[in-house]
This record gives C-alpha cells, structure tokens and sequence, in this order.
C-alpha cells in the first residue's frame, strides 16, 4: 500500500497543486480532505494553466478518480462549474465522488463571513469571503446542512426553512439587512443538488477498501499548517483542520492507515490576509519577490505578503505534520538576488528562540534572526538534477534542510509539472 498526504507548511500557496499533479501520475484516487472554495490550487501542464478550489487537482492524471471527503464543505455553485469545465477535457462525473457527510456551503454562509468581516473593522482575519468560517461554526454548532440532505428534495426544503428562520432573523435583526428569498434559494440550489446527487457516496468505505487493497491515494490538504484552526496563527487562521492529521478526521481512515507525508515549504514566504509574519518584506525586495514568483492570490486576486523564508516556521510545521520528506518549492523565484536571507531564529523579549508561539500577540513581537547567504544569477529553471544548480543554491538548499531539520525530497524550480529536482525518487514515487 501506498499513500501520500500532501499539506502546506505556511500559510496556503506553497505549490502544492504541481506536487499534487505530479504524485497523482500513476495514482488511483486523489481526496480533498479539508477546506472548500477559499483554496485555490493551480496546475500548469504544457500551456495550459489549469485553477482548482473545491474538486481536487490530481483529476488531470488519467485514471484517477477524485474524491471530496467529509471534513470540506462544499460550494454546490462552485462545484458544478468545476465540472461543467472538466467535461470538455473528457473528465466526466462518474470520476468524482463526494462524501454524503461534507457540509454545504449556502448563501448565508458568505453574508455572514463578509458582514463579520466589516464588523470587525482593523480587526478583520481578512478571510476570502467564500464563507468558509460561517459553514464550519454551523457544523460545528450542529446546525449545518449536510450533502445527504441537500440531495433529498423533501429534507433540504424542510431544513432549509429552519434553518432560514434562524438565519434571517439574525440578518434583520441584529445587522438590519435584507431577509433571504427562501423560494429563490430553494429553486436555484434544488438544480444544484440534481447535479450532485449521483455523485454522493460512502467516500470513507471507498477510500479504506482503497487503501486497504494496496491502491495508491493522494491525500490533497488545502492551504498550509499556520492557517490551522487549532496550530495555526489563530484568529488569523482558516476553520479547518490543516495539518496532516486532517487527512484522518477528513476522511474517516484512521491515523496508522496513512503511509508519507510530504511537506510543501516555498523557498521563501507569502501569506495573504491579516495576521503577523515575522520575516515579512515592505520594501524593494518584496515587492521583486513577488513580481518573479506571480504572487497574487488564485482565489481573489489579491497581492500576497512576501518575504524570507522563516525555518522557525517550517521546523514547528514539520513536526506537526511528522513530514517523511519537504518539497522546496519555487526556488527559481530567488534568482537575481545578490543576498539571501534565511530566518533561523526569533529574538522575543531579548530571548534568542527557535521555537514558534503561536499566540499572535508573543509572535507579533518575533525579530527573526537572519542568516544571509550568497545568492545566484544563473537561470535554475531547465535544471534537471541538483548537481546542475549554482553552487550558491545548492548551498541554500542544504542549510535550509540541516534548519528544518526533516530531509528535502524534491525542489521546484519552475511552473511546469517537469521542472521538479527529484532528490528522493523513493518519497516521490508511489
Ligand atoms: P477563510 O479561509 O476564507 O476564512 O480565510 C481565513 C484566512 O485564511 C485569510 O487570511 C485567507 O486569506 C487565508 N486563506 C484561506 N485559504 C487560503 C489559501 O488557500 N491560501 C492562502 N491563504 C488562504
Ligand atoms: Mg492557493
């Protein structure tokens, strides 16, 4: 048997799509465990650039059934566009399954997550408006819609009424807004819920008798570990369970089923939304950061934060993943730079500290302590193996890994699905 899950060690965009894409080649299912629309994963294959946020991008690979398990919540809007933009590809419905018991995400859901958002004026998460946050409280609450009711007519329409009691209540009430139409909703999400019923099922039976049978998973985690509910830099988090342990809660297979899981860092850092980010760049080389790395936000567009890459991070987020191997990530966007800098350390009240807090008032204070390295100009982008790379980078890469301390198994050093350095083929293969 052979299984990978794939999670992010930031704070969401770190690739993971392209190492997802490449793990799937000869993968049977691939799952979507966590998160919903607010992720946005990109696959460049040949010309083509390819977005995903809900159904999971290993789809591409031939042969590979795709899965949305139970821990996502689920736009059914955004749901059915997916897949009316995959038919043309030939990627049918039969090849995607989703789990009865994910949560559906409705129009409530994203009034709430914006109406809450402008209620907290400078204290805004700065969330991607698609709900997300208000779906979980609901689920979480035991109050949410679940997908084997959204495809009973008769269950969904009763709840549906229930719950927009409550719901309207609230937005009139307490935010003096305008009632939700109840007939309209009903109307347009029964069509949405004819699409998806043929796709529901029992995922965590597929994907145990998966597994169980030695098929090989891929295990697609959404945004990165600091975005965590409970590890990440709260309330400057998303409201799923990020880390890699969110593959088991997600999905219904138990911890011990799982066999790799493989870290994705960037060479550097990003993070979109409010929250602190100790090694985070205002001036010139950020702003170069992100104009070589395309750092703009697959869901919303929105500039992302840039700056070095922060070990102190990547050390706490590999350990609480239990990462078998790190994928370095984008190490092509730090061509042209005279200096690299690399954070090792934090200086926290005068205190030189290589653990992370994740209370955001003590991190707010961290001062990252930089080591500075020499950089390269050589373009990496057509590197093949690590010999090829600049001395200068491979230096970068080795005390990056002694930093992290957990092996580095691939780097990428470009958008294409072949400019990947396989420095594990072991870990990579499955
Ligand atoms: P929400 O997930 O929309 O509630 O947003 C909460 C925070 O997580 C915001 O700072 C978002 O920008 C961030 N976030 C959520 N998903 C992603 C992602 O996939 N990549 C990067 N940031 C994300
Ligand atoms: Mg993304």
């Amino acid at each position: 048997m052979s299984n990978a899950v794939v999670i992010g060690m930031q704070w969401g965009d770190e690739a993971k799509g392209k190492i997802v894409d490449y793990l799937s080649g000869n993968a049977d299912l691939v799952v979507r465990y966590n998160g919903g629309n607010n992720a946005g994963h990109t696959v460049v294959i040949g010309e083509e650039v390819y977005k995903f946020h809900t159904v999971p991008v290993g789809i591409l690979n031939e042969g590979v059934t795709a899965v949305i398990a139970d821990g996502v919540v689920l736009d059914p809007a955004i749901v059915a566009e997916e897949l009316r933009s995959l038919a043309p590809k030939g990627i049918g419905k039969e090849k995607i399954k989703i789990s009865g018991n994910t949560h559906v995400l409705m129009p409530w859901h994203r009034l709430f997550d914006n109406l809450q958002e402008t209620s907290k004026g400078s204290k805004k998460i700065g969330t991607t408006g698609r709900g997300i946050g208000p779906c979980y409280a609901d689920k979480i609450s035991r109050i949410g819609l679940r997908m084997s009711e959204f495809i009973d007519p008769a269950r969904f329409k009763a709840k549906l009424h229930d719950i927009l009691a409550v719901k309207n209540a609230i937005i009139t009430k307490v935010y003096g807004g305008e009632p939700l139409d109840e007939a309209a909703i009903y109307a347009e999400y029964s069509e949405y819920a004819k699409e998806l019923a043929p796709l529901v099922c029992d995922t965590a039976k597929l994907i145990f008798e998966a597994a169980d049978s030695g098929k090989k998973i891929v295990f697609e985690g959404a945004h990165g570990s600091l975005l965590d509910i409970d590890h990440g830099t709260y309330p400057y988090v998303t409201s799923s369970h990020c880390v890699a342990g969110g593959a088991s809660i997600g999905t219904g297979i138990g911890p011990t089923m799982i066999d790799k899981v493989i870290g994705i860092t960037k060479a550097y850092s990003t993070r979109v939304g409010e929250g602190p980010f100790p090694t985070e760049l205002f001036d010139e080389i950020g702003d170069k950061i992100r104009r070589q790395g395309n750092e703009f936000g697959t869901t919303t567009g929105r500039p992302r934060r840039c700056g070095w890459l922060d070990t102190v991070i990547s050390r706490f987020t590999a350990r609480a993943n239990g990462t078998t191997g790190v994928a370095l990530t984008l190490l092509d966007v730090l061509t042209g730079f005279d200096t690299i800098k690399v954070c090792a350390a934090y200086e926290i009240d005068g205190k030189i500290t290589r653990d992370f807090p994740t209370d955001v008032e003590v991190l707010a204070k961290a001062k990252p302590v930089y080591e500075e390295m020499k950089g390269w100009s050589e373009d990496i982008s057509e590197c093949k193996r690590f010999e090829q790379l600049p001395e200068a980078a491979r230096k970068y890469v080795k005390r990056v890994e002694q930093l992290i301390e957990s092996p580095i198994c691939v780097l990428g050093v470009g958008r294409r699905r072949d400019q990947s350095i396989i420095l594990d083929h072991e870990i990579m293969t499955l």
